[in-house]
């Protein structure tokens, strides 16, 4: 008996091993939701091994890839109104147990949006060892379709807005805690644009649901960003009007002239205007001369129309709307708002939301129209109170780390700013709190909407493009930055871009530059103009 026990624990110990395996495959496969404090139930679960392809589509958000970690996929089917029968799903994707972090990272959608996105989930929360968990927002559709919010769907239109994602996120942390056998110790939230109102939402009406929530560029205002687009679209529309301005003018001739007029102001010229509202851009130096090709000038009606897009927004009546585009990002306007009116959302907002008429059409935009978005808010989707004392003050703690590219095309970057500005004179006038503890802006120079532009690899559906961050350190990756910020009380600075060549991750690194906190700029100050180092954040 005794002889044998040595072999029989080399035994036992490589059964041990083959267990681990299999029992977390096991435990995938069977698990189950017991007791959830929302009306929760699995609905399916696939264990992916290490390199197994993971092959995931839907109308929001896809990935196609063999190289991730191990993990289980949990998919939730969630009652959102047990009256309605209405449903939500969500996804929860676990590391396997040795590969968790033992954090909770919340993922954002985009646009009127309906799925899981599974982008982020594989390529930011798997990839970085979080347990990460999205909702499909209630419904299936593309990010621009809002057709699904009409007529008068209301539960649809609240689980979109907020309803969804806080259900998604109180039953997966339970999927979490049961899968792993011990709760998260810390949840994060990502999300831009329409993932970055998201963020805003669940700060304010649910402060305990993540301790760090990172905003891209938010859509926290769809009551002025439709107004805002729309008359933005509006000064060049329609297309034979001789105020159009076609994609090529806006490239060569604009864009160029506000180069000549601005790039050097940051002390390198380089085609990025690392602070654009330092450059009073005049279009005049533009205008046409007589006989002059006008596909290099710009007539009377197209100056004003240039004036009218790089200004902010101002109803009738003078009440404020929204910031103007800054210059420099004249080669993205044209395929945001300005010209080709692909951007369905705006019109969507009203057709679906607001006046339930699918007759409308954007030049029937008054400010009647304007006021009905505002004061019926639909699904109270909007986050436009500047009181987050629930989240930032003492009581929870939380942090905020918002960003946005000053070249953004779809929401202006001056809607970060006025929004971080609302909640600093709120909070100085009513708390004893200093915002700069819980709250900090960063600005990204070129940067467009989200994704596109010169780069960032904290933006997660970069990293669905083949873009992860240079490094995976706190100060390369936004994620790990609020992480630090949360965990040890080491508050971000800069943040370091990260440009890769072609925007092509495997041709290697093109530039890095920092990403200042506002309302400070990147000055060059010398060096190699491809290092960070080279600038400084005055
Ligand atoms: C569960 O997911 C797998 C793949 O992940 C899929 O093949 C299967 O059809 C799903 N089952 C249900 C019931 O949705
Ligand atoms: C997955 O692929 C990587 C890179 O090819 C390799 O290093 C790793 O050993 C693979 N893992 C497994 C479990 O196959
Ligand atoms: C649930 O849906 C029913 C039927 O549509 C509706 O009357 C009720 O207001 C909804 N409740 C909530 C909390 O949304
Ligand atoms: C349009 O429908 C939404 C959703 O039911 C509702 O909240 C809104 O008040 C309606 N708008 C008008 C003008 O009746
Ligand atoms: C005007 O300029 C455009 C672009 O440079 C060129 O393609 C076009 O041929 C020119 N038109 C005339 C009449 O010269
Ligand atoms: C504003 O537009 C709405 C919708 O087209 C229309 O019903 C209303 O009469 C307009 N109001 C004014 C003051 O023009
Ligand atoms: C990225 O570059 C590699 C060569 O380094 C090339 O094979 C690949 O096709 C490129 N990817 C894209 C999306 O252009």
């Amino acid at each position: 008996m005794l002889s044998l026990s040595p072999l029989l624990s080399v035994g036992v110990l490589l059964l041990q091993a083959s267990q681990l395996v299999f029992s977390t495959q096991t435990r995938c496969s069977t698990f189950t939701l017991r007791n959830p404090s929302v009306n929760a139930v699995v609905a399916n679960t696939t264990f992916f091994k290490a390199n197994d392809t993971v092959a995931i589509t839907n109308p929001f958000s896809s990935i196609d890839v063999s190289d991730l970690p191990a993990f289980c996929r949990v998919v939730l089917a969630i009652t959102t109104n047990a009256t309605a029968k209405s449903t939500a799903h969500a996804e929860i994707w676990l590391p396997e147990p040795q590969a968790w972090n033992g954090r909770f990272l919340g993922l954002g959608n985009g646009g009127f949006g309906g799925g899981v996105n599974v982008a982020d989930l594989g390529f930011v929360a798997i990839v970085q060892g979080f347990a990460g968990m999205s909702t499909d927002t209630g419904h299936l559709s593309s990010p621009l379709d809002g057709s699904w919010a009409g007529p008068h769907n209301d539960n649809a239109i609240n689980d979109w807005s907020w309803r969804a994602l806080h259900l998604s996120t109180v039953a997966g942390k339970e999927v979490v805690q049961q899968y792993y056998g011990k709760p998260h110790h810390k949840a994060y939230y990502l999300g831009c644009s329409t993932g970055g109102r998201q963020g805003l939402k669940e700060a304010q009406r649910f402060p305990e649901d993540f301790d760090g929530i990172i905003v891209g560029s938010p859509a926290n205002w769809m009551a002025h960003l439709s107004p805002w687009g729309i008359h933005v679209n509006l000064q060049v529309m329609p297309f034979d009007s001789p105020r159009f301005i076609p994609a090529d003018t806006w490239t060569n001739v604009i864009h160029a002239e506000v180069l000549k007029q601005c790039d050097a102001i940051d002390g390198l010229e380089d085609g990025i205007l690392n602070d654009p509202r330092k450059c009073s851009f005049r279009p005049e130096t533009l205008t046409c001369r007589p006989g002059q090709n006008t596909s290099t000038c710009l007539n009377v009606e197209q100056i004003t129309a240039v004036h009218k897009i790089f200004s902010t927004y101002f109803e009738t009546n003078q009440k404020f709307i929204f910031n103007g585009y800054y210059p420099g990002g004249e080669v993205g306007y044209p395929f945001g708002l300005v010209g080709t009116f692909a951007f369905q959302i705006l019109p969507d907002y009203y057709r679906f939301f607001v006046l339930n008429d699918t007759s409308f059409t954007i030049d029937q935009l008054n400010d009647t129209v304007i006021q009905l978005g505002e004061t019926i808010n639909p699904g109270t989707m909007d986050v436009v109170d500047p009181d987050l004392t629930a989240f930032l003050g003492p009581a929870h703690n939380g942090k905020i780390l918002q960003y946005v590219g000053w070249a953004d095309q779809l929401i202006s970057s001056g809607n970060s700013i006025h929004f971080y500005e609302t909640v600093h004179a709120f909070t100085q006038a009513n708390t004893q709190l200093d915002i700069d503890d819980s709250y900090r802006l960063f600005t990204a120079p070129g940067m467009q909407h989200c994704l596109v532009g010169w780069l960032w690899s904290k933006r997660l559906r970069q990293a669905s493009m083949g873009m992860p961050p240079a490094s995976l350190d706190a100060e390369h990756n936004i994620v790990a930055a609020m992480v630090r910020w949360v965990e040890e009380g080491h508050a971000p600075e800069t943040l370091t871009a990260t440009y890769w060549n072609h925007n092509n991750f495997t041709e290697g690194v093109g530039f890095t530059r920092p990403l200042c906190k506002y309302p400070q700029m990147s000055m060059f100050k010398g060096g190699n103009p491809n290092d960070a180092g080279a600038f400084l954040c005055v």
